[in-house]
């Protein structure tokens, strides 16, 4: 089989990075085809920034006062990885919210991840609230962004049991294991063109 040609990402980070660096190890072990063309943080003080400037990636920080203008902040995002190269983007713990700016200019391009199985768990503290709630099943979701907010169409999902002796400490560490092996997974589909989203009933169906 001939060479695939890297699929070029931007990723979106706003903390620690671990999923980012996760990426970065799946493409330097050579299980992800693909090159990060620009690391984007909405903190400066986000740990990410400095894994990415470890692997050489060009990163841009913003901080709070950018985010003022929030449709000037997103066309920023929008031309900054447009003029990178980048073909998808991944949202890697992105703590603010991408809006029309960037999901036009990236139109079923922009993944997020989420650390609960959608639809169950929405909003920003999603492992507390699975947790708290005391389901024996919870998981993570990698979709599409779109407009509604933890609602885009779903590219893939696993599973993670809660135990007995679960803390939140513990079942975050799973859940974050589940997270490092399920994204480059899907990053690789989408760099093999094996992604697709049907126009009509908007869910994913992935190819062989
Ligand atoms: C992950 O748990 C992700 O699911 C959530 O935020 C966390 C990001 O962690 N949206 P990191 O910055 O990748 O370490």
């Amino acid at each position: 089989m001939a060479a695939m040609k890297p699929l070029k990402i931007g990723v979106l980070i706003s903390g620690n990075g671990s999923n980012l660096q996760a990426i970065i190890d799946a493409i330097d072990d050579g299980s992800l085809a693909a090159e990060i063309v620009l690391v984007v943080s909405s903190r400066p003080d986000a740990y990410g920034l400095e894994r990415a400037q470890r692997a050489n990636i060009p990163t841009i920080a913003l901080n709070r006062d950018v985010y003022k203008d929030v449709t000037a902040a997103n066309i920023l995002i929008a031309n900054s990885f447009k003029d990178a190269g980048a073909e998808y983007l991944i949202m890697a713990g992105y703590m603010r919210k991408v809006t029309e700016e960037v999901l036009s200019a990236y139109p079923d391009k922009v993944v997020n991840l989420h650390p609960a199985l959608l639809p169950s768990f929405k909003g920003a503290h999603a492992i507390e609230d699975a947790f708290a709630f005391g389901v024996k099943v919870t998981g993570i979701t990698i979709h599409f962004a779109n407009q509604d907010y933890d609602k885009g169409p779903i590219i893939a999902q696993r599973a993670v049991e809660v135990y007995e002796t679960d803390t939140l400490e513990t079942l975050e560490a799973r859940i974050h294991e589940a997270e490092y092996e399920l994204y480059p997974e899907v990053i690789s589909l989408l760099a093999q063109g094996r992604v697709h989203v049907d126009e009509e009933t908007r869910t994913v169906h992935i190819s062989e």
